[in-house]
């Protein structure tokens, strides 16, 4: 018997199979060899929502949930976060390096040259209805890029994947910012390519005209941090969609159409909205017994506290208090802060969130700068998404390059009828 190998005795047959270990993990293919008779299709694994399966091997981020570690390629969030730009944190995750001076010169002005959009797309953005939710907006533009840059479908080519990457970074906060300026009926900003990628974004969104109009430094740096502490995550929903749209060879355009739909929902990057709606509901501190008794009953969950990898808490939620406490020095004060703050305390003594691991992830707090910076609810999981975009796009390009991929296709175990004839509908009971 060799290391690095599992033995597996089949109770059924009593056969013994040593299956190769590597890197904690063995292949579930090696799992088919397993039969109790010869045209038996082997075992399969069953896994739903992939709670421990491996579906890609990646150099990209790392996570500890169990010690609450998160790294981008090889860098501490914490050390990102304090010292770096969220530009430069997009060029570490796709080309693995952080930027030497030059490199980094040449990337931001490559991202922010192509911050503008093609006239038939602001003209399709005005055609969503006056209460289109931005979320909404923002998918189908992305669906709709496809069609102007057919380039694109060229994923084999280097130079056209690093074009389109260089072209979904610097138009993302455009169609955002177009999303919300066409949803509280302004006329759109055209972007200013010489400002920083956040504060491009803002004044997008916000710039009225003013003769004295300058973007704060504070709030700008700090949508930066939220934009690094969102940049990656390894394989969550999204990024799985992402890779999953990609394996098929689909333009990344279609693909992170594809990622920003998951993230739109309420367990993933639609929490922070959540959580806000939660705050308003709860409205006043002395409701959040009554709130927390609901929640353990079992009639809705608490929004901003669980995560499937972290089990003691999240880094990215530490960072953020201190982002909130910048942001809030600017704009003043905001109740659900006093709301949020109690909640967390109340729900980290109670025994029913204590045994079941759940503390306040990187949603619990973002709402609330977000909202504290005047974005309007429906706007938070668009801003996640932005801040998600590298990662998707830095997942994409090293599916690409795997050379052990293929179109994704999961397996599924077949609990239906056996087969039976049909019957026509006469004779139907
Ligand atoms: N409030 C109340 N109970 C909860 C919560 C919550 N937020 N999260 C999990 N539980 C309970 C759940 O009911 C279950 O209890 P029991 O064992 O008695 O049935 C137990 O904890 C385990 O839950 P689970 O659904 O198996 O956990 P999961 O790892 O599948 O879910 C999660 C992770 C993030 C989807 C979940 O914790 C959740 O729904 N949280 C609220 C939504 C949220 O804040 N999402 C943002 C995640 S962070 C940003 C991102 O990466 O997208």
């Amino acid at each position: 018997m060799t290391e690095n190998t599992l033995t597996i005795t089949d109770n059924r047959t009593g056969s013994t199979y040593e299956i190769p270990v590597q890197n904690d993990t063995i292949r579930a293919i090696d799992l088919r060899q397993i039969r109790i008779h010869e045209d038996d299709f082997g075992m399969m694994s069953y896994d739903p929502a992939y709670t421990n399966t491996a579906s890609c091997s990646s150099r990209i981020t790392f996570v500890d949930g169990e010690k609450g570690v998160l790294r981008y390629r090889g860098y501490p969030i914490e050390q990102l976060a304090e010292q770096s730009t969220f530009l430069e944190v997009a060029y570490l995750l796709i080309y693995g390096e952080l930027p030497n001076k030059e490199q980094l010169e040449y990337w931001q002005e490559r991202v922010m040259h192509h911050t503008f959009l093609h006239q038939n797309l602001s003209k399709m953005m005005e055609s969503f209805r006056y209460d289109a939710h931005p979320m909404g907006m923002l998918i189908g533009t992305l669906a709709a890029m496809s069609t102007l840059h057919p380039d694109a479908k060229d994923v084999h080519n280097e130079k056209s994947r690093e074009k389109q990457v260089w072209r979904l970074l610097g138009k993302l906060p455009t169609v955002a910012a177009f999303a919300y300026r066409r949803r509280i009926g302004r006329p759109y900003n055209y972007p200013n390519s010489s400002l920083n990628y956040t504060a491009n974004l803002l004044y997008m969104m916000d710039y009225m005209n003013q003769d004295d109009y300058e973007v704060n430094p504070i709030l700008s740096r700090a949508l930066d941090v939220l934009f690094i502490l969102h940049a990656d995550h390894e394989q969550n929903c999204s990024t799985a969609v992402m890779r999953g749209i990609g394996s098929s060879l689909a333009d990344p355009y279609t693909a992170m159409a594809g990622a920003a739909a998951a993230l739109y929902g309420p367990l993933h990057g639609g929490a922070n909205e959540a959580v806000l709606r939660m705050l308003n509901q709860i409205a006043a501190v002395e409701n959040i017994p009554g709130y927390i008794e609901k929640v353990k009953a079992g009639e809705f969950r608490l929004m901003g506290f669980g995560h499937r990898v972290y089990k003691n808490y999240d880094p990215r939620a530490r960072i953020i208090k201190k982002v909130a406490d910048d942001v809030l020095s600017v704009t003043g004060g905001n109740p659900l802060l006093d709301i949020a703050l109690e909640l967390e305390g109340i729900a980290l003594k109670d025994e029913y969130f204590v045994s079941r691991r759940l503390y306040p992830n990187v949603d619990f707090y973002s709402g609330i700068i977000y909202q504290a910076m005047g974005f309007p609810v429906d706007m938070f999981p668009v801003l996640f998404a932005l801040g998600r975009a590298p990662g998707w796009l830095s997942q994409w390009l090293e599916l690409i390059d795997d050379t052990e991929q293929r179109i994704a296709r999961p397996r599924q175990v077949y609990l239906g009828q056996e087969e039976r004839d049909y019957s026509p509908l006469t004779q139907r009971g």
